[in-house]
């Protein structure tokens, strides 16, 4: 693709952690060799190590050589690190930011956009906004100049009173279609898809209601634990850490109503408009839990009650869903790593065949799977061949590697830095949708405090989590369903 080049810098604060060597500069170098970044784009690591522009290129190249290993080419790597630079900075001291600004303008030599990518920890995003707003570096010097915009990561606030606040910091320094918040759920292909796959077809949307669909779960599954996060997760837990963000966004494109286009507003607003329409939880249908094991990670407080899994049942009133239970669950040291979207179709109003239990009938279901074996499947119940009345479950196939041959996913922050980079906000969260969320999980957190809170439950790693979340949905004559059907048994008539 011929590129335009078009002067950007790409501002990561935060450049000597983790999420820097290990996500950004990997998605920028694909990005990169596949000529979507502007030749004429640099990008500046901010930290306080002592770095130079030298030992920075080679402390990152180690990161892409390691985390995409599949692209790496030694060649388009050099070409690459011409662009990459080092500006020694605290993120503490105001005055640090003035002399960023004198580097980039000499860096940048006339007109150029800057993309602020805050890769901090989250106690810097409101301090960082502010000083790049006392810099005068949020706006653009004049208007032959380029856009300015800034991407900050999660966790975006605690609760609903910081991340209110949080959007009160930046507002006061940046308007919202300058703020990108990132959720890399958004950025993962098969996230992507649901969109697609609900609004490109028209055989799907007719039955996707509550007068066909039975329920819907989502289940996002680790089977690691916290590893050497304990110290964050502790004081975050499963809630905030999965469901605020990923669980919630995932249910809100499974949920909402066709947007009118495939414009960022238009579908920030049918994303708002369902979480909006979540009716509030009753503590009666959540259910909490912590592996065995937990409370002796490094880095956990002693009796430590966060929660490493949580399931819930909700609803949403709206025409579409009144009455269909959403069921979400998700955890760590589970059995095994997989997320995915079910949605359950109603049984037949009659069944004529033959069935020694109605319990054994399976009813449609069709599953989307966002990881691992990225795909989707539609289950339905075919008669076993030689036999009178038997039937059987089985399953028709999507599997994004059969049917685009083989064709590599790229990582979520590929696409998400991408769409920020052109201005497309669609895959990113707006402040109305963040606060809907906090609002929800907010009341569920403060009631789990209170003395009607169901009982943090030990569970074994390995497990698919408290037997009290297989309790949740067997009270409503359902069960967890996932897309294998390995296990699916012929059912026998006779
Ligand atoms: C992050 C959470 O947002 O998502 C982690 O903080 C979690 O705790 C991770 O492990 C899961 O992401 P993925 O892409 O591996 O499913």
């Amino acid at each position: 693709m011929e590129q335009v080049c078009e002067n950007t810098s790409i501002i990561i604060f935060g450049a000597s952690g983790d999420l820097t060597w290990r996500k950004l500069i990997p998605a920028l170098y694909n990005n990169f060799k596949k000529g979507r970044l502007s030749d004429c784009a640099n990008i500046i690591g901010f930290a306080r190590r002592p770095y130079t522009d030298e030992t920075f290129r080679v402390y990152l190249r180690d990161g892409v050589s390691q985390n995409s290993s599949e692209t790496f080419d030694p060649a388009v790597w050099e070409k690459f690190a011409e662009r990459v630079h080092y500006f020694q900075g605290n993120l503490e001291h105001g005055d640090d930011f003035p002399a960023l600004g004198a580097f980039l303008t000499k860096l940048e030599n006339g007109p150029a956009n800057r993309l602020y990518y805050l890769a901090t920890a989250p106690e810097y995003y409101a301090p960082v906004a502010g000083y790049l707003g006392a810099a005068n570096m949020t706006r653009p010097a004049d208007e032959l100049d380029g856009w300015r915009r800034i991407i900050i990561e999660k966790p975006f606030g605690i609760d609903l009173a910081s991340a209110q606040n949080l959007n009160h910091a930046l507002h006061t320094v940046f308007d919202e279609n300058q703020i990108y918040r990132i959720d890399h759920y958004l950025g993962k292909e098969t996230s992507q898809n649901i969109l697609f796959f609900r609004f490109a077809n028209t055989i799907f949307e007719p039955v996707w209601n509550r007068r066909y669909v039975d329920n819907i779960q989502i289940t996002v599954a680790e089977d690691l634990d916290v590893g050497h996060r304990a110290g964050y997760y502790d004081s975050a837990g499963v809630v905030r850490d999965m469901f605020q963000n990923h669980i919630l966004q995932l249910l809100a494109l499974v949920a909402m109503e066709p947007p009118s286009s495939f414009n960022a507003d238009s579908i920030r607003n049918e994303k708002a408009k369902v979480l909006d329409s979540i009716r509030p939880l009753s503590l009666q249908d959540t259910v909490r839990g912590q592996y065995s094991g937990y409370s002796n990670a490094a880095g956990v407080g002693p009796g430590s009650q966060t929660p490493t899994f949580a399931a819930f049942k909700l609803y949403i009133d709206n025409w579409r869903w009144k009455g269909v239970p959403f069921y979400l669950r998700s955890g760590k040291a589970l059995n095994r790593k997989v997320s995915e979207i079910i949605i359950e179709f109603q049984r037949p109003p009659h069944l004529m065949f033959h069935m020694p239990s109605d319990a054994d009938f399976t009813p449609n279901i069709l599953s989307l799977t966002i990881q691992p074996d990225e795909g989707i499947h539609l289950r339905f119940e075919a008669k076993v061949p030689d036999s009178d009345q038997d039937m059987r479950s089985v399953d028709m196939d999507f599997l994004y590697h059969s049917s685009f041959n083989g064709a590599l996913l790229p990582d979520a922050y590929e696409r998400l830095l991408l769409e920020a980079i052109e201005g497309d906000a669609s895959l990113f969260t707006r402040s109305d949708a963040i606060e809907a969320a906090w609002n929800l999980i907010d009341q569920v957190l403060q009631g789990w405090e209170g003395t009607d809170s169901p009982e943090l439950v030990i569970y074994k790693p390995g497990t698919w989590g408290p037997r009290s979340a297989d309790e949740l949905l067997a009270r409503d004559k359902r069960k967890w369903r996932t897309s294998s059907i390995d296990n699916a048994i012929a059912i026998h008539a006779k």
